[in-house]
């Protein structure tokens, strides 16, 4: 996820800047880049790449200057490359910005700026931002900036700074985070607490829709309506660990915590402004390419192959398409029937999966369009990929899989909807109630979030078994393989996922008097068979723990605990239900004492076949 630092003082900031943007590294970048205001103006160095490329740069030709900005990038409109990196500029270049998040109405703007004679360089959206601010500016960069934000839709933090007011930096919040750093005859900006805590522990924390100036002398805060602020400093006292993960005790509890803004973010521009329809900019196929695929085939390892089965149900369900879903290890030595009116889905959240990426070579040479769902934008998958989907779900940095796997569900909710949007597969009606429950999902992600302790006592529970099964129906099903691979990976506790009218098959023999069963029954038609299911095991003496939606009163009755998740259309509750699964596997894992974020055998990234 891209990163923030500025600096304004009396120090040399380049020296700042980079420091504090390698600070920053944990959260992954592609390219990084300052501006400092010089004896020459406003100067920027910028460059794909590691930051010690960037430093390479600097080191032949710096930049002295005592007021500066820094970022660094993690792509997500256009490619990584010099460009594409921040700080972006106006054809003056006299302003220069640094931006987190993004712009949704980035082209409108774009094309209302290219009327008016500005000349734009970049893929970005940011580009937009220094455009537009020059475009308003008339003396005062704090007024430019408040009517520059007026015009912007979506999420972002902004730094900003002006050769016309060479002592001024512009801080801009809007849904993105930002810090204010206070020091003595010097201040900092920071899209996080890391980059800033080895000049000061004094900070300002920005809340959305406010804005700060700094200078050398102080740091006021605003509305950016422009009514000022008065706030107390907020003292850190946590150790650099622990600010890189934002107080949360682990990488995967952060990410976890992450998936309300991941959903919006991969949602973002990709609903249109009434609310109503979803507009997929980025696929490349046109109505007829799309009316003429006869089949897909959807293609992932892992976590995104779980993501995959719920993909199937989406597109079979909203597009009426039939759809395969194969792990990849296994499809290129299947023999998979691949035509050229197959469409090809592969998903992966690194991009670089050496299965995923050769399932894609496979449908790529038999003639098939392939379209990648990915977290990464400049990865091999989205690179070879004829149009993809990126899950903004900002780098993802423990082992196990949490946010990505929700933002890759978003994906296929999107291309769902889409698919039936241009093959009438669905009315107009149908489609704004589906959209509009989308985005009812991150405040209900937030409800369940906020009753994790209720999960924390079972997960104690659980870690003391060693043995346990997940059982569920029809999405439900799809929704427990998930929980039963994150509780394996991250506790080391063995469970099965089973389809539970499949159990008196076979594996009905496994249950014996105490062991767990987690029950999923959030699918309104398939509720009583799962309830009978329940029951089969219950009478061999099983200890059940029941998910189900609120307003059901029923699985009370039959299993020994209950949770409830917020009631959604039965097609979007695995974005719910898959979250308390979440959390009883991380509460599991720490009640064992594991290394939570590094289970052990595991690498994040499985590039070898
Ligand atoms: O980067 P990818 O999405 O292609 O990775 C696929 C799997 O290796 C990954 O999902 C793995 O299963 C996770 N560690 C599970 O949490």
């Amino acid at each position: 996820m891209c990163g923030i630092v500025g600096y304004v003082g009396n120090r040399n900031s380049q020296n700042i800047l980079i420091e504090g943007l390698k600070k920053l590294e944990y959260r992954g970048y592609d390219s990084a880049g300052v501006a400092v205001y010089t004896t020459e103006g406003l100067q920027v160095k910028k460059s794909k790449g590691r930051l010690a490329v960037l430093e390479t740069k600097l080191g032949d030709e710096p930049l002295n200057g005592t007021i500066g900005i820094g970022h660094t990038r993690w792509a997500t409109h256009g490619k990584p490359s010099d460009i594409n990196s921040h700080p972006h500029t106006d054809n003056s270049l006299k302003f220069s910005v640094v931006h987190n998040g993004i712009i949704e109405n980035y082209i409108s703007l774009k094309e209302e700026l290219t009327a008016q004679g500005h000349v734009f360089v970049s893929e970005t959206d940011t580009e937009v931002i220094s455009h537009l601010i020059a475009s308003l500016y008339q003396g005062d960069i704090v007024k430019a900036v408040q009517q520059a934000v007026t015009r912007m839709r979506g999420a972002f933090a902004l730094g900003v700074l002006t050769e016309y007011e060479p002592d001024k930096l512009v801080a801009v919040r809007l849904q993105s985070p930002l810090i204010i750093g206070v020091g003595e005859g010097e201040n900092f900006i920071g899209s996080d607490i890391p980059a800033i805590l080895e000049y000061t522990r004094n900070v300002y924390i920005l809340n959305d829709g406010e804005m700060a100036v700094l200078t050398r002398e102080g740091v006021e805060l605003m509305t950016l309506e422009g009514n000022f602020i008065s706030r107390e400093l907020f003292h850190v006292d946590w150790d650099i660990v622990t600010a890189e993960k934002a107080g949360f005790d682990h990488f995967m509890l952060k990410e976890i915590y992450e998936q309300p803004k991941a959903y919006r973010d991969t949602m973002g521009s990709r609903i249109d402004a009434t609310g109503k329809k979803v507009v997929l900019n980025e696929i490349g196929m046109t109505p007829e390419q799309i009316k003429a695929i006869r089949n897909v085939h959807i293609v992932a390892c892992g976590t995104a192959y779980h993501a995959g089965l719920v993909g199937k149900s989406v597109i079979e369900s909203l597009a009426r398409i039939p759809v395969e879903t194969d792990v990849a290890s296994e499809y290129r030595y299947r023999s998979p029937i691949i035509t050229p009116q197959t469409l090809v889905i592969v998903v992966s959240q690194s991009g670089e999966t050496a299965d995923t990426l050769a399932a894609l070579r496979e449908a790529k040479r038999n003639g098939a369009r392939v379209l990648a769902i990915t977290n990464v934008v400049g990865s091999s998958v989205a690179r070879e990929a004829d149009d993809v989907i990126v899950t903004w779900a900002g780098p993802e940095i423990a082992v196990a899989s949490t946010k990505a796997y929700t933002s890759q569900l978003i994906a296929f909710y999107l291309f769902g909807l889409y698919l039936a949007q241009t093959l009438g597969t669905k009315d107009e009606a149908y489609i704004a109630d589906v959209v509009s429950a989308l985005q009812e999902l991150p405040a209900k992600v937030e409800h369940i979030l906020a009753q994790s302790e209720t999960i924390k006592g079972v997960a104690e529970q659980v870690s003391t078994h060693n043995n346990l099964f997940f059982i569920g129906r029809g999405l439900d099903y799809h929704v427990v393989m998930e929980g039963s691979l994150k509780l394996k990976e991250i506790s080391y506790i063995h469970s099965e996922a089973y389809a539970a009218g499949e159990l008196k098959h076979g594996t009905l023999a496994l249950i014996e008097e105490g062991i767990p069963v987690i029950a999923l029954a959030t699918q309104g038609d398939l509720f009583e068979k799962t309830v009978s299911n329940i029951k089969e095991v219950k009478a061999r003496g099983a200890h059940v723990f029941g998910i189900h939606e609120e307003g059901e009163a029923e699985l009370a009755k039959v299993v020994d605990q209950v949770f409830a998740i917020p009631a959604t259309l039965p097609l979007l509750t695995p974005a719910l239900s898959v979250v308390p699964l979440q959390l009883l596997s991380y509460y599991a894992s720490l009640a064992r004492g594991n290394d939570v974020d590094k289970p052990r055998n595991l690498a994040k990234s499985v590039t070898v076949e």
